[in-house]
């Protein structure tokens, strides 16, 4: 098994060489108006802060072998022979999905003193599993040192013109992974972002802590990633034609023990909806209206169970009007973004699920135009019923989310790489990423250059 990890992982390599020299052999005229203020540089860095960490990709300690996520570049494998859009996308994978995306960004400079943002092309978060995990357990507090020494012994001038402002990496995990006290081991996560030499970097992770300031969260990766916009646009009409006739679901673990929390009463009112035969019957009082013929619906996803499977859970997203998205381990979830995929209208139990997450993308003024927020206190202190909420809201309403949500959609995917014909006018989840990093190192570099 190992050798099959090194042969994808030397195939890969060829094929981001490639990409490189292509690349560098594409000049961008340097005074395009179209790139102005939006120049990228992407710092070269040693193949240990990248590519060598996926070599042993099926034999890191107490972490499954990951080997198959990394085909395609990070999209991992397609779910068919014959799909085009859909892949077995594990989310973890997003630091290479985005550096091979950036290979294609139309405003790369090879002049660092020209650029406005600069990459650094890391994978912190696999390099992190050997201290989340592995035999750096103990060492939190190195993670990042080995990146800093170079940045500022290897062409210093780069990291000293902004003092690291422009420097900006994906760390595609929760920023709670990386930001344990220094000198604190041995307790779960990295110092990464608690390293005095990285507070000046700006940070993309899955998810932020609750008072951020280097990192920004930006969506979870979902399994679609169509090659052009007419695949795109083929699967936006099938979610606005599909039936939707389950009122909602969760799609997920947890809640199986009696201790109270949001996810236990979720899986109590749902088994209750189902096992009291429909609405209306067992107390239940609200009408199931049109076309809705079943209240609520778990996808059993425990232990696991749908990870790199998205058949498993998309087919009833696209039949269900609402998908809740109670906080877990942590207040994001990835199914967040595969129920938006889905038209699915998603129900939050907490701010900090998204609201106060992903701003870039998801526009936080117009949180309530669509999804619904019911506070977890009163559903599982108060006795308040999620189908209660759900059924009072009238159907124009709900038809008017779902519009919502389904134009959120070209927002949320990840397109995949390679030919970008077609997309120039529409921004995926990776464009706005960058227009955001860009405007945020720009904000911070001219606060710190008035102090
Ligand atoms: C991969 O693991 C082997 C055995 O543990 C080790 O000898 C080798 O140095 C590792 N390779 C990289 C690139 O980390
Ligand atoms: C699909 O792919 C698998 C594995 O790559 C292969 O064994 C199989 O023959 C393919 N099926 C078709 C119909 O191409
Ligand atoms: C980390 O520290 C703990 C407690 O100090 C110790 O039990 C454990 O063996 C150490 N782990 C490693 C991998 O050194
Ligand atoms: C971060 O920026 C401050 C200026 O705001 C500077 O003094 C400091 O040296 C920078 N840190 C690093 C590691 O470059
Ligand atoms: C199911 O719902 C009925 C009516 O609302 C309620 O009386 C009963 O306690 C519920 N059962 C459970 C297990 O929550
Ligand atoms: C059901 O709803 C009706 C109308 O809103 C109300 O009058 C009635 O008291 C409710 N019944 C129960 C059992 O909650």
């Amino acid at each position: 098994m190992a050798s099959s990890g090194y042969y994808l992982v030397v195939l890969l390599f060829g094929l981001f060489m490639l990409m490189i020299s292509f690349v560098e052999s594409q000049t961008t005229d340097p005074n395009s108006e179209e790139c102005k203020g939006k120049w990228v540089y992407v710092r070269k860095l040693p193949s240990s802060f990248n590519l060598d960490l996926l070599v042993n990709c099926s034999n890191y300690p107490l972490y499954d072998d990951f080997c198959p996520h990394l085909a395609n570049h990070g999209l991992g494998h397609k779910t068919h022979n014959r799909s085009h859009s859909w892949f077995r996308t594990d989310p973890y994978m997003l630091e290479l999905i985005f550096h091979r995306r950036i290979l294609e960004y139309p405003c790369l400079t090879t002049n660092p003193v020209q650029a406005d943002a600069i990459y650094l092309p890391y994978y912190s978060g696999i390099d992190a599993i050997s201290y989340l995990y592995g035999s750096d357990v103990n060492s939190s507090a190195h993670h990042g040192l080995g990146l800093f020494d170079f940045l500022s012994n290897d062409s210093p001038e780069i990291w000293n013109r902004n003092h690291g402002f422009d420097h900006f990496l994906v760390m595609a995990r929760p920023a709670w992974d990386f930001s344990q006290p220094l000198r604190n081991d041995p307790v779960w996560g990295t110092s990464f972002l608690e390293l005095p030499e990285f507070f000046n970097v700006t940070a993309l992770t899955l998810e932020s802590r609750f008072w951020p300031w280097q990192e920004q969260a930006i969506p979870y990766p979902t399994s679609f990633h169509p090659p052009s916009v007419l695949l795109m646009e083929s699967w936006i009409e099938r979610v606005r034609r599909t039936h939707r006739t389950t009122l909602m679901l969760f799609a997920g673990g947890g809640g199986v023990s009696a201790s109270p929390n949001i996810r236990h009463s979720i899986r109590v009112e749902c088994e209750n909806t189902t096992s009291g035969g429909g609405g209306g019957v067992g107390g239940n009082n609200f009408t199931i209206s049109g076309s809705i013929s079943k209240i609520c619906e778990i996808v059993d996803c425990s232990n696991g169970g749908c990870d790199h499977d998205p058949i498993k859970y998309m087919r009833p997203m696209l039949q269900s009007s609402f998908c809740l998205q109670p906080p877990g381990d942590t207040p994001t979830r990835r199914s967040t973004f595969d129920g938006i995929l889905a038209g699915c209208i998603p129900v939050f139990f907490e701010d900090s699920s998204a609201k106060t997450q992903y701003g870039w993308h998801l526009p936080e003024k117009q949180f309530d135009e669509f999804s619904v927020f019911i506070p977890k206190e009163e559903v599982v202190s108060r006795g308040l019923r999620i189908v209660d909420v759900l059924t009072s809201i009238p159907k124009s309403e709900v038809r008017r989310m779902r519009e919502k949500v389904i134009e959120l959609i070209p927002r949320i995917i990840y397109r995949r790489h390679g030919d970008s014909m077609g997309w120039r006018t529409k921004k995926d989840a990776f464009d706005i990423a960058i227009e955001g990093a860009i405007r945020r190192i720009k904000s911070r570099i001219s606060v710190t250059s008035d102090s």
